[in-house]
């Protein structure tokens, strides 16, 4: 298969461990092209750790995986150049102002006219107003959404964000949501990593959720809704959410706050 061809990421029986902790347990996924993917799991379910694979930070102990067609174990070079990553704590450089980050990023880049970049994706992301403003000033949500501009700078086929909104309040969130969105209509792959149902819910085109180790279930979003017995009849017909589906899979008490615990 060529790498025009391949899923976007392809991963079949990732394993991690941390000591004795055995974090991955043969995860498998993929991810088609232009997707929109969200991996969810409440704290400590490996989410970051998939993600620090899948952008060659840390080495898996076993498994293989292809980011943009290319492996991840013999082609490490290529793959960090199909890719961006936006971790869990924003990027951003608090002194600098907003443009300044972006025109940065672009010139370590050594890409043209870094000005005109900058100056392109403020306006995309709704941050044109506050371009000369240190960043020291922003609210989460702004730091958010100039965290992953950052990360498109260049144009990597291939997007990661590890809970892009946990910590923003609402208002934030849907700014984000709809920056996500937005960059997934341009062909973008988009994985996401996220502790809210919700989220997952609003933005991906299929849902996998890990859980001790492995994905136990891995579907679109009205797939996982058909896990579940057919809604109840009251005096409105009740769709069930993801987090029913969530809880009647994993099983357990259902315990909201494990999932949503915020950091
Ligand atoms: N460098 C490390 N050394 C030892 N244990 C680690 C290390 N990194 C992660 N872990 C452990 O591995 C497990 C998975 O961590 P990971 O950060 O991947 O989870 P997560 O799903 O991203 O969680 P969160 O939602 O809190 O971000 C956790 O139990 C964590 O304590
Ligand atoms: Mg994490």
């Amino acid at each position: 298969m060529t790498a025009r061809q391949a899923p976007a990421i392809e991963v079949r029986g990732l394993e991690k461990s941390y000591g004795k902790s055995r974090v991955l347990r043969g995860v498998d996924f993929s991810v088609a092209r232009g997707g929109i993917f969200a991996l969810l799991g409440s704290n400590g379910a490996g989410k970051t750790t998939v993600v620090r694979i899948l952008s060659t930070l840390l080495k898996a102990d076993g498994g293989v995986a292809s980011v943009g067609g290319f492996d991840l174990a013999t082609q490490p070079a290529n793959v960090r150049e199909s890719i961006s990553l936006t971790g869990q704590f924003a990027a951003v450089d608090e002194i600098l102002s907003g443009r300044e980050n972006l025109v940065l990023v672009a010139r370590l880049r050594h890409l043209s006219r870094p000005g005109k970049i900058a100056d392109d994706l403020l306006e995309r992301f709704s941050l044109t107003d506050a371009a000369a403003r240190k960043v020291s000033t922003y609210s989460g949500g702004m730091r958010r959404r100039l965290d992953i501009a950052m990360s498109l700078i260049g144009n990597p086929p291939v997007i990661f964000l590890d809970e892009p909104t946990t910590g923003l309040d609402p208002q934030a969130r849907v700014e984000v949501w709809q920056a996500v969105k937005e960059l997934a209509g341009r062909g973008t792959t988009v994985l996401l990593t996220t502790q809210y149902l919700e989220e997952a819910e609003q933005l991906a085109d299929r849902i996998a959720i890990l859980h001790e180790g492995r994905i136990i279930v891995n579907g679109t979003l009205a797939e996982l809704k058909r896990l579940l017995p057919p809604a109840e009849v009251e005096y409105v017909e009740k769709q069930p959410t993801l987090e029913d589906v969530f809880f009647a899979i994993v099983g357990g008490e259902r315990k909201s706050a494990s999932v949503r615990t915020e950091k």
